[in-house]
């Protein structure tokens, strides 16, 4: 049964989509336990949506205590095909500047302690993961962006979005290691949602909100959770604006994805249906 085709993940400072209409909150439960919260499904723009605070509407949960697999699950599980997920992140490079949005195209994995497959326990796949965003529902994603030529943020199409276990923020030697790797954010969350939404053959696309300039530039404080909150605060008007062109755009015209056969070439366990 389809309850909702679009889902949103809201990171730190997302907790609620004001514009959803028809709210109704379920608690869902899952084979790899409970989502992180509620999940709300709400109309948006005339399209029924699934919304999650990432770490809880209170905010109770560290980037590794998410719950990443029911999260992924609990949007499968309503028939969600496009994720897009929120998140506050540092800037690697001077040109993303706080407030600033980027939509990342490639990860680098930092983490050391997160579930990021539904596999194992006698059922071996191994997903394609060189692209791990969705082209497509990121193009949507920066489209919509565009559109709204919104004061004072300016939009950066494709970079690297580092992906740290935390919670500490980095050391200035790491945050200048991952410059010099070239990547453009860091953040503690989107790693394994997007590995979890590829086996589970959902497009995901992650709206990189810019909060701050980590610890490497000389010229600005290093990051504080204050200074992530104040510049949120400020994203989160300019977040749920995105969110809804976005939607509108992709319920008059759902892009295609190889995310939605990803598991086709994937699974190597005999599973009975060898030729
Ligand atoms: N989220 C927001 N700012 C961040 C930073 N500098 N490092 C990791 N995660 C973040």
């Amino acid at each position: 049964m389809t309850l909702a085709q679009i889902g949103i993940i809201g990171g730190s400072g997302l907790y609620k989509m004001e514009a959803l209409k028809d709210v109704e909150s379920l608690e869902l439960q899952t084979p790899f336990g409970a989502p992180s919260d509620a999940v709300i499904l709400g109309t948006l723009v005339g399209t029924r949506v699934a919304f999650l605070a990432r770490h809880g509407r209170n905010h109770t949960l560290l980037p590794t205590e998410l719950p990443f697999p029911a999260n992924i699950y609990a949007m499968k599980q309503l028939g969600v095909k496009y994720l897009i997920s929120a998140s506050a992140v540092g800037s690697l490079k001077a040109e993303a500047k706080p407030l600033d949005m980027v939509v990342p195209d490639q990860f680098i994995d930092r983490t050391k302690n997160r579930i990021s497959t539904f596999f194992g326990e006698g059922i071996v796949a191994h997903i394609a993961f060189g692209e791990p965003i969705c082209k497509n529902l990121a193009g949507v994603l920066a489209d919509a962006i565009a559109s709204l030529n919104l004061t004072d943020v300016t939009l950066h199409r494709g970079g690297t979005y580092v992906c740290m276990e935390g919670p500490a923020f980095s050391t200035k030697a790491e945050s200048n290691l991952y410059r010099s790797w070239d990547a453009t954010v860091i953040g503690m969350t989107n790693l394994p949602e997007a590995k979890l939404a590829r086996e589970a053959e959902i497009a995901y696309a992650t709206l990189a909100l810019v909060t701050d300039y980590d610890c490497w530039h000389p010229d600005h404080d290093s990051v504080t959770v204050d200074m992530v909150i104040a510049n949120l605060q400020r994203n989160a008007v300019n977040a749920q604006k995105v969110i809804e062109e976005t939607v509108k755009r992709l319920s008059e015209n759902p892009p295609v994805s190889d995310a939605h056969s990803a598991l086709k070439y994937a699974i190597l366990t005999n599973l009975g249906n060898a030729p």
